[in-house]
């Protein structure tokens, strides 16, 4: 970062939450569910980026434990340092998903599991199209994200402020299969962080597969 640059927002929140996030997040079966799905379709040894890894677990820490070669990205030097430390079979790097540049066909799989909610939609868009284009063909993507019909909303998240962006789940898997991505399953539904300020949040997880058809250029 140059020092004309505001260091991002997210780094900030989820510096301040660290360990706390995964104490609140890690119970979430279909967060589970949604790795045991990708466990399913990987060969041996495949390349996983995972995007906003937060503290490895559970998604690094489980596909690096099943043998699969996993890059972790985090904005947040608090969450990388976790990560670095409960998961050393994968690797992690600390930069903005934005900033990253990812050649094309070079992962397996891409995860996102809730790490886009801080970037505007024409980012959130261009970063999925991004990712999609750096999977292999035929590659897998999660996507998962809270799915809300909100831009720029300010909100309180575990005592934190931020500001919120996000699709509704008909509006994320337009932006997927704009990305050149065909969804597979879906799974949508509530759950309770484990955290006193936490109420019933949505869900929504897609399970996609990049199209083997020209995805498109921009
Ligand atoms: C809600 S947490 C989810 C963590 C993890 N994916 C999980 O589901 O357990 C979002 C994570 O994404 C990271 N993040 C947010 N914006 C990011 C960006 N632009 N680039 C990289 N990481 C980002 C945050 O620092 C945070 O660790």
């Amino acid at each position: 970062m140059t020092d004309g640059q505001q260091r991002p927002p997210a780094a900030a929140v989820f510096d301040a939450l660290g360990a706390d996030y995964e104490k609140a997040f890690a119970g979430s079966p279909a967060h589970r569910r949604s790795l045991e799905w990708l466990l399913g379709r990987l060969a041996p040894g495949s390349r996983v980026l995972d995007v906003g890894s937060g503290t490895g677990r559970p998604t690094a820490e489980t596909l690096a434990g099943a043998g699969h070669r996993v890059v972790g990205v985090d904005v947040s030097p608090v969450m990388v340092e976790l990560a670095a430390r409960q998961v050393p079979d994968a690797s992690f790097r600390c930069a903005d998903i934005r900033d990253v540049p990812l050649a094309d066909g070079s992962f397996d799989a891409v995860c996102v599991y809730f790490a886009l909610l801080q970037l505007d939609r024409r980012e959130q868009t261009d970063v999925v199209r991004r990712l999609a284009r750096a999977l292999t063909p035929s590659g897998h993507m999660v996507l998962a994200t809270v799915p809300l019909d909100v831009e720029g909303v300010d909100a309180t998240f575990m005592g934190q402020s931020v500001r919120v962006t996000s699709f509704t789940a008909p509006g994320l898997v337009a932006v997927a299969e704009d990305a050149g991505l065909e969804v597979l399953e879906r799974e949508e539904l509530l759950f309770t962080p484990a955290h006193p300020d936490a109420g019933p949040e949505p869900h929504v997880f897609l399970h996609c597969r990049r199209r083997t058809t020209a995805t498109p250029d921009a």
